[in-house]
């Protein structure tokens, strides 16, 4: 069978399981199982009987909504490459905006020191490592699997990555950093119905939901925040697209420029505050 032949089917079984891009995932799939680049699947050799065999489980997979990262193992975040799977919350594009913002911030200093709350498979702190000169950069993670996934992800990296609590981490390192971001938990508990079975059902629990109103990660986050940094310090979290308001109103008076930023899509996706001098 042709690849173009195969990626029919594949684009058509995908659509009729409701994935949201069905094209471009049997297209990354058949990539994936070939060594062939996308942009060449039509013009290559016809995938072999082994290929063929591997690919049709895997578009099987995806039907089932397994998530795509999780069939290929990895997911490009920035200009890095995170191994996943399950036990770990796959980065997802929107917060390469809220890396971005910490990346300009972090490149304002000679020898800034850097947190990432929250890191998960450690997308955002391997992504400020790689971009910014000179960096200090420190992550935590509470969940034992996804450090596991961090562990491997920042290996050689130069990241001091530590389990453990954000609510309660680095207290060696209060009032001395310079920028602390994070992509928290964020989900109200009642908007479960509302979120993709991929999210739902492959993501871990905890790198998804928090407290009635979605914010409780988010209200932790801004007092650690708010002990780690020195004076003039900053800090962005990640937020869903219906907390352009609450997540603001959540650093309250003693925080300076507090402002909501947009993510690729226009939507509200993440408060920065400096604090106060
Ligand atoms: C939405 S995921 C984000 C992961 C990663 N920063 C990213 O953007 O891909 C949130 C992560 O926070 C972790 N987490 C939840 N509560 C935590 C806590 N109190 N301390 C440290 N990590 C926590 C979860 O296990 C999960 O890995």
């Amino acid at each position: 069978m042709s690849a173009r032949a195969l990626l029919a089917d594949a684009e058509a079984t995908l659509t009729e399981a409701g994935v949201a891009s069905p094209r471009v995932d049997a297209e990354l799939l058949l990539a994936h199982v070939t060594g062939v680049p996308r942009s060449l699947l039509l013009v290559a050799a016809r995938p072999n009987d082994l290929q063929r065999r591997s690919y049709l489980e895997l578009v099987g997979a995806r039907a089932q909504r397994v998530p795509l990262q999780h069939l290929t193992g990895s997911a490009a975040f920035r200009f890095v490459d995170l191994e996943v799977g399950p036990g770990v919350f796959v980065p997802r594009p929107e917060t390469e905006v809220l890396a971005g913002w910490a990346i300009e911030q972090a490149s304002l200093h000679e020898t800034p020191r850097v947190v990432d709350l929250c890191t998960g498979s450690g997308a955002i702190a391997l992504a400020v490592v790689h971009e910014v000169p000179g960096v200090i950069v420190h992550a935590v993670e509470l969940d034992e699997v996804a450090f596991g996934w961090a562990q491997r992800n920042l290996s050689g990296s130069g990241v001091d990555l530590r389990l453990g609590d954000a609510t309660t981490a680095f207290s060696d390192l209060d009032g001395q950093v310079d920028v602390v971001v994070c992509n928290p938990p964020y989900i109200p508990l009642d908007a479960w119905e509302s979120v993709a079975p991929e999210v739902r059902d492959h993501d871990p629990e905890l790198a998804l939901w928090s407290g009635d109103d979605g914010l409780d990660a988010i209200r932790a986050i801004e007092s650690t925040a708010w002990r780690l940094l020195r004076p003039g310090g900053v800090v962005g979290v990640e937020h869903a697209d219906a907390q352009g308001e609450s997540a603001p109103a959540v650093f309250g008076q003693r925080w300076a420029d507090v402002r909501d930023h947009p993510d690729l899509a226009g939507r509200p996706r993440f408060v920065t505050a400096t604090k106060r001098r």
